[in-house]
């Protein structure tokens, strides 16, 4: 036993090895060493003492090996854990990206920014006399039909336009105003490749004494140079609306979106940027404003519009999709 236990519990490669080989050595009920220690009382009185002696040293190295044993086995267990590769390049972190609508929002905000204009909100859940009767609509204009207006209740619609936003800011505020008010509008339009039927706009609406249409003319040109580059040609084109008199489009020269093969503007050579017009005397009236000391001018746009001729994206669903691997390609 002297001469082989060193070895034994050498070998022992793992705990439960070593456990076996504990229980085998010293062990109560199995140790050869303990039944050795038993044993003793039968040898001759002579004998016995010696012998003790021995088996008790050989049950202390015993004792003493097996735990060095075991010191190693658990720091060899440290040691070869799960590895650890320094080398290998981190997961690279996912970063979202601004939406390419918000995107437009943000640089027509800073541009108009510039020239003094501060945001203006309103809410999306609107009275319908902010919507429509305030802006002058006669009480019979088919925009105002159940077929193309969110009802929520008999006065409550979701709002179709953010112009409700020029009658609340000028109840709010006294002239001189400069505003931008981007926000959501509703209309009952199913999806398809050209409507939605939430979208946003922007709307921008300057109130003071002896405001012209020659400022409305010369902001909303500045405006096209300083987005779509300094070259940009710029046309107006009268047009109706019940808030605005005169009213007008402005359309801009093609090129935004890189010449004639982009969609929106392969017909005239022209494609529509807003829609704009000096504020009607009844809108500011409704607001409390005496329309014969103030004029001012409003314009609207789409900037879901003008994303896609920007970026020549043929169906604006795209934007309302949430596919990352479209989104990922914008304002990073
Ligand atoms: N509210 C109009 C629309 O939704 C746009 C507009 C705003 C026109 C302000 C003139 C002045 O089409």
């Amino acid at each position: 036993l002297e001469a082989q236990a060193p070895a034994q519990i050498a070998a022992a490669d793992s705990a439960d090895a070593l456990t076996a080989a504990r229980n085998a050595l010293v062990g109560r009920q199995a140790g050869a060493l303990t039944a050795l220690m038993n044993a003793l009382g039968e040898l001759p009185k002579d004998d016995r003492r010696e012998a003790g002696a021995r088996a008790n040293k050989l049950k202390v190295a015993l004792e003493e090996a097996l735990d060095l044993r075991r010191a190693q086995l658990a720091a060899q267990a440290a040691s070869s854990g799960p590895s650890l590769d320094l080398s290998m390049p981190a997961r690279e972190r996912w970063q979202g990206t601004v939406h390419p609508v918000s995107l437009v929002i943000d640089e027509v905000v800073e541009i108009f920014r510039e020239l003094g204009f501060t945001i203006a909100l309103g809410p999306e859940a609107e009275q319908s006399w902010y919507n429509f009767g305030s802006l002058n609509f006669p009480p019979d204009h088919p925009a105002m039909d159940m077929h193309d207006t969110l009802y929520l209740a008999q006065d409550q619609l979701l709002r179709t336009h953010t112009s409700p936003v020029q009658v609340r800011t000028l109840q709010q505020y006294a002239p001189p105003i400069r505003i931008l008010a981007p926000g959501n509008v509703y209309r009952r339009d199913f999806f398809d490749p050209s409507h939605a039927p939430m979208f946003a706009q922007i709307e921008g609406l300057v109130v003071d004494e002896g405001v012209s249409f020659a400022d409305l003319k010369a902001t909303l040109s500045h405006f096209a140079r300083r987005y779509f580059g300094a070259q940009t040609k710029t046309r107006f084109r009268p047009s109706f609306f019940p808030f605005t008199e005169p009213s007008a489009e402005m359309d801009v020269q093609c090129g935004v979106c890189g010449g004639s093969g982009c969609g929106v503007c392969k017909h005239s050579g022209w494609v529509e940027i807003l829609g704009s017009g000096m504020v009607h005397p009844a809108v500011l009236e409704n607001s409390g404003l005496d329309s014969e000391k103030y004029t001012g001018w409003a314009f609207g746009m789409g900037p879901a519009r003008t994303a896609i001729s920007r970026h020549g994206i043929p169906d604006i669903r795209i934007l309302y999709d949430s596919d990352v691997r479209f989104l990922d390609q914008f304002g990073k």
